[in-house]
């Protein structure tokens, strides 16, 4: 069959719309429904050892602390949590459960906020949980700590890579972290993508 100059007229845009509607539509499946969860333990990268607190410092389930975890090109903002039960990746010590992760978001790379208060977090950052959560104020992405910072409302996908904790002597430690440490770390080496 022939096709005239008019045919391709409407061809060619009804092509390149079917084109765009099929992309997005794939883009949306993914992002809503294709977050990876996190269930097995992590593959750990050896780092140094940061003193992070005393075990006793986190005094309360959900409490936490903001640190900076160090690696050959910088600092990396972290958080290290106190949770009601075990996740994997995390700590259990002295019959109390621990976990830490980084906090660049894995979407696009922005800071991650430790979200306590949850009926802030709904306002602020569009998510509602009935337990606190990670929230990125910079296209409203959510990370659910009790499911080991799966990635659960959002553009992110990927969930916050972990941070090793050891505890000795009532002290708790950094000493290393999950691999790959999505978003900075080369995705030609982690065998996947990290963006949507
Ligand atoms: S950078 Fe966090 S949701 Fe986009």
């Amino acid at each position: 069959m022939k096709l005239s100059r008019r045919d391709l007229v409407w061809i060619v845009p009804s092509g390149i719309a079917a084109a765009f509607f099929g992309w997005f539509g794939w883009r949306t499946v993914k992002i809503q429904f294709l977050k990876p969860d996190v269930s097995g333990q992590p593959r750990w990268e050896d780092g140094e050892q940061v003193r992070l607190a005393a075990l006793d410092d986190l005094d309360e389930v959900w409490s936490f602390k903001y640190f900076d975890y160090p690696l050959a090109v910088g600092k990396l903002p972290a958080v290290v949590l106190r949770l009601p039960g075990p996740v994997p990746g995390g700590l259990t010590a002295e019959g109390r459960h621990y976990a830490a992760w980084s906090r660049i978001c894995t979407h696009q790379g922005c800071t991650v906020d430790y979200v306590k208060n949850t009926e802030a977090g709904a306002v602020l950052y569009n998510y509602r949980s009935d337990h606190p959560f990670f929230g990125c104020k910079c296209h409203f992405g959510a990370f659910d700590p009790l499911r080991a910072g799966k990635a659960v409302f959002g553009p992110p996908r990927f969930p916050l890579p972990r941070i090793r904790l050891e505890a000795e002597a009532g002290e708790l430690y950094a000493t290393g972290h999950e691999t790959p440490l999505r978003p900075l770390q080369s995705l030609s080496t982690s065998g996947g993508s990290g963006r949507v």
